[in-house]
């Protein structure tokens, strides 16, 4: 029986391997990922930096994308034709993307234009491409956790309604940011007969959310910054906006993987900061600022991020030195040119 090769050996063969391809390999990976993907990795970033990096890398032949499977479909649907998209495990699935299926939000929109009102889709990024399709055709567009308020204000703008979904945290924590009530939020059902009589109701609302939530996000408690912020007097909360808006309200900045990133990056030194958000990428900000005491809210790793493993990485690329047959990521010709639409219209507004 062949026993897996050691972490320093996968290592050394990914490097060669990256030395083979040279030029025609770009490896994309996101923050949340193994420590060993990113380090080999050419770009690191956060979703919607990944998105602007995918439409931008015009001279590989190659796309190694190393996150969650919907973030290398977006890859496969901003970049050239000519260009193979490559994950390595396709496996990867985000929860929360798979909380809105496309027969579930078409009910929804059609009772929604019932109302009378101007309602414009927004997807978040965590979706499915069809959904990302429908947005398209429908005058929305994509947004991510660190643009989901320029989304929203600039439907707003319209004098319309945003249908956001399918992420119920990151909606209404971002409607709160912008002085939006709950009572002025309504709360979409996907799961339950909605009843026609809410027309009526939906039409005194200024945004309608999906119910659907990130389970390593919703994991941080408000109990766990009370009590992180009784045992390092003086440390700063940061959490992601996926989290619920009830540790959102205790916690001292919310914003995205890069906005975290960079608040604790430019922290002066001796601060202290704990982050509510995934482990790996947790863990790597403390490596990186050792002269800062920083902690995690609660050590919560994110499994699908994690089927993406060094040694399925280093099988893609010597697949491709090989020369060897392997998966493509693809979305199929329908629902890549709407779901681009929507996608460019979020890189334009950004
Ligand atoms: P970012 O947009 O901050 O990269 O977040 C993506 C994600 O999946 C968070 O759980
Ligand atoms: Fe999906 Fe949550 Fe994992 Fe992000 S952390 S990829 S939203 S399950």
């Amino acid at each position: 029986m062949e026993t897996n090769p050691s972490r320093e050996e996968i290592i050394n063969r990914i490097a060669a391997a990256k030395q083979k391809l040279g030029g025609d390999l770009v490896i994309l990976a996101h923050y949340y990922q193994n420590t060993d993907i990113v380090s080999s990795a050419d770009f690191v970033g956060d979703s919607l930096q990944l998105a602007r990096s995918a439409s931008q890398q015009h001279n590989a032949k190659y796309i190694v994308f190393c996150a969650v499977s919907f973030m290398a479909q977006m890859a496969r649907i901003l970049c050239r034709p000519e260009q193979k998209v490559f994950h390595p495990n396709l496996e990867a699935k985000c929860p929360l993307a798979e909380m809105a299926v496309i027969g579930d939000v078409e009910r929804a929109w059609s009772l929604l234009q019932k109302t009378g009102k101007k309602i414009v889709p927004v997807v978040y990024v965590n979706s499915r491409a069809d959904l990302k399709a429908f947005c398209g055709r429908n005058g929305g567009f994509v947004c991510t956790s660190a643009n989901a308020q320029k989304a929203m204000k600039y439907v707003l703008s319209l004098n319309a309604v945003p249908f956001f979904f399918p992420d119920e945290n990151l909606g209404r924590n971002t409607a709160h940011a912008m002085g939006i009530s709950d009572d002025e939020v309504l709360l979409w059902e996907p799961y339950e007969n909605t009843p026609t009589g809410q027309a009526a109701d939906i039409a005194r609302k200024k945004v309608v959310l999906w119910r659907g939530f990130c389970y390593v996000h919703v994991a941080f408690k408000p109990s766990d910054v009370e009590d992180v912020k009784r045992t390092h007097g003086g440390i700063n909360v940061i959490v992601h906006p996926e989290c619920v808006p009830e540790v959102v309200r205790l916690a001292d900045h919310v914003g995205s993987t890069s906005f975290i990133k960079n608040t604790v990056e430019n922290a002066p030194a001796g601060s202290k900061w704990a982050i509510g958000t995934e482990i790996n990428f947790v863990e790597r900000i403390i490596t990186d600022n050792p002269g800062k005491l920083i902690v995690p809210l609660k050590e919560w790793r994110c499994r699908e991020m994690a089927k993406v493993t060094p040694l399925k990485f280093l099988n893609v690329l010597e697949n491709l030195v090989e020369g060897r047959e392997q998966p493509e990521v693809a979305v199929d010709e329908e629902s890549a040119k709407y779901a681009g639409i929507a996608l460019e219209r979020m890189l334009t507004i950004s």
